[in-house]
């Protein structure tokens, strides 16, 4: 049995130079956070991107960059500041993330990035390549190397190759307006298992790759002349021992070792002992509905103005993709909201919303999972969102209510929190007045079921369900002989 070779855009960790030294920041997002459990625990090799491109890595660091990520288990593909945009900030971000997320009319489809992305796409293919041996397992991830598994494909046929999307993918009508729709199923179906979050997002696949392809699917499974492909749902779990684990620690911490805002969290509750804290966190997306959250927080205030005072909104956004006109327009229009919002309704000891645009540590993430009464995430469409198990799995005294948008892939596996329609102000206004008065038995008995749910679908689970299905299929495929 050989190993794994983990491959995705980004890597568990982020480099940057300051000053000609290499410091490794972790990486944001659900990707990352999540198979950085599955790396850490076996023998895999994960090849990715450095967060740098060939530019900015002064030759002199090169050898040191190496062994910065070598540390890490990982091993970098390099990318020019003409591929990263085309590819990254092209295709990827701007057609594709889009696209899968039904935000139509913000997809541009420019020829120009779609051959950036084929040429990048071929440079991952490359060094899966070079690092590969016959019995390896390729388990290549997400939107932006979608061409990958052909790609690999082509020059190892007899290679185990599993694929996983951590996006939705859309229905058969937003699909097919792509103008490589075809390329991108075929990239696709180099694989031999192809996992998604939801059974949702599997049917769609099939139904594009039957409609598109016209090839020939049977259940789940996809028949080519030579090989049979499997197309599964898989939900991601989160690390939950670490998490309840955090929790249970960081609770017991005096208060001279308690961080700056968790003291600031804590001197606010005491001063108003019967405040609520509301609290959302994501990446600074437009998928993730931050500025629709704050209009209806603001509707939430009007309707039900005996909260005013008392409730208080965190929002922690965390810098994304800031090179995509969209994401520079929402910074935008969030910042103004907050201001708008917080300047109508303020008093002299009272702030609604306390709004932080950037990454935080992993102990503040903490400080704000087992401090906050309500989480509300909101997203408009969300492959999965990690967050909101996260925040369930830090309730160690079960109390906390999660609100949750049901666009959210974790909507399918949740639902005894608080489901509600992103667009629906009037719920969603009343669903944040049903959560303030929840009684505390409710919340528990909720919380306890989830956090079963989410203790037995841990991440390791997930990754185990994953591999053990792709060998499986690549046992059966193997046997195959064409129909
Ligand atoms: P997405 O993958 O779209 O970013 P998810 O909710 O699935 O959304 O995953 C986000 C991940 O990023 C979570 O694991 C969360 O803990 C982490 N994260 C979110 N915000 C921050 C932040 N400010 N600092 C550090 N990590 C964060
Ligand atoms: C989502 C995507 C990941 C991506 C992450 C952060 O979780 O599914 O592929 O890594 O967002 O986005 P970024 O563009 O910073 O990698």
């Amino acid at each position: 049995m050989g190993k794994t070779i983990i491959i995705s855009n980004r890597l568990p960790i982020q480099l940057q130079i300051h000053n000609g030294s290499i410091t490794a920041i972790p990486s944001v997002g659900g990707l990352a956070t999540g198979m950085k459990s599955v790396h850490s625990g076996g023998d895999s090799l994960w090849i990715g991107w450095s967060g740098l491109t060939d530019e900015e890595i002064p030759e002199e660091l090169v050898g040191d960059i190496d062994a910065a990520l070598a540390k890490h288990g990982s091993s970098k593909v390099n990318l020019s500041q003409q591929e990263v945009d085309g590819f990254y900030y092209g295709f990827s971000n701007r057609t594709v993330w889009p696209l899968f997320h039904y935000f139509l009319e913000y997809a541009e489809f420019e020829i120009d990035s779609w051959e950036t992305y084929k040429k990048v796409n071929q440079k991952f293919a490359d060094a899966i390549v070079e690092k590969a041996a016959d019995d390896d397992t390729i388990w290549v991830h997400d939107y932006q190397l979608m061409l990958v598994p052909q790609m690999v494909r082509e020059k190892l046929p007899n290679i185990s190759i599993g694929f996983f999307l951590h996006i939705p993918f859309p229905s058969f009508e937003i699909f097919r307006t792509l103008p490589w729709r075809k390329e991108v199923l075929e990239g696709l179906l180099g694989s031999d298992l192809i996992g998604f979050h939801t059974y949702d997002y599997e049917r769609h696949f099939l139904s594009s790759v039957r409609r598109i392809l016209g090839l020939d699917v049977s259940f789940n499974d996809v028949y080519l002349e030579d090989r049979i492909i499997k197309v599964d749902s898989f939900p991601m779990g989160i690390d939950y021992k670490k998490f309840s684990e955090a929790a249970k620690v960081h609770n017991q911490l005096p208060p001279e070792k308690q961080s700056e805002l968790q003291q600031r969290l804590n001197n606010h509750k005491q001063s108003t002992p019967d405040a609520k804290f509301l609290l959302s966190i994501d990446r600074l997306d437009y998928t993730k509905g931050i500025a629709k959250r704050l209009n209806a927080f603001e509707y939430f205030l009007t309707k039900y103005p005996q909260y005013k005072e008392k409730v208080r909104l965190i929002i922690l956004a965390v810098p994304s993709r800031s090179n995509v006109p969209q994401y520079q327009l929402l910074k935008r229009e969030v910042d103004e909201l907050v201001g708008r919002i917080n300047g109508e309704f303020s008093t002299v000891s009272w702030t609604p919303i306390w709004y932080f645009y950037r990454s935080m540590p992993f102990e503040n993430l903490i400080d704000l999972y087992t401090s906050c009464d309500i989480a509300w995430l909101t997203p408009i469409r969300d492959g999965m969102n990690l967050v909101a198990k996260e925040y369930v799995a830090t309730r160690t005294d079960k109390t906390g209510v999660l609100i949750l948008s049901e666009m959210a892939g974790a909507a399918n596996e949740m639902n005894e929190s608080l489901l509600i329609n992103p667009n629906n102000f009037e719920q969603i206004a009343d669903t944040i007045h049903q959560a303030i008065e929840m009684p505390i038995e409710e919340q528990q008995e909720r919380n306890d079921i989830l956090q079963k749910r989410l203790e037995r679908y841990n991440v390791e689970r997930w990754a185990k369900d994953f591999m053990s299905s792709l060998k499986e299929q690549k046992d059966n495929s193997s046997s195959y002989v064409s129909r």
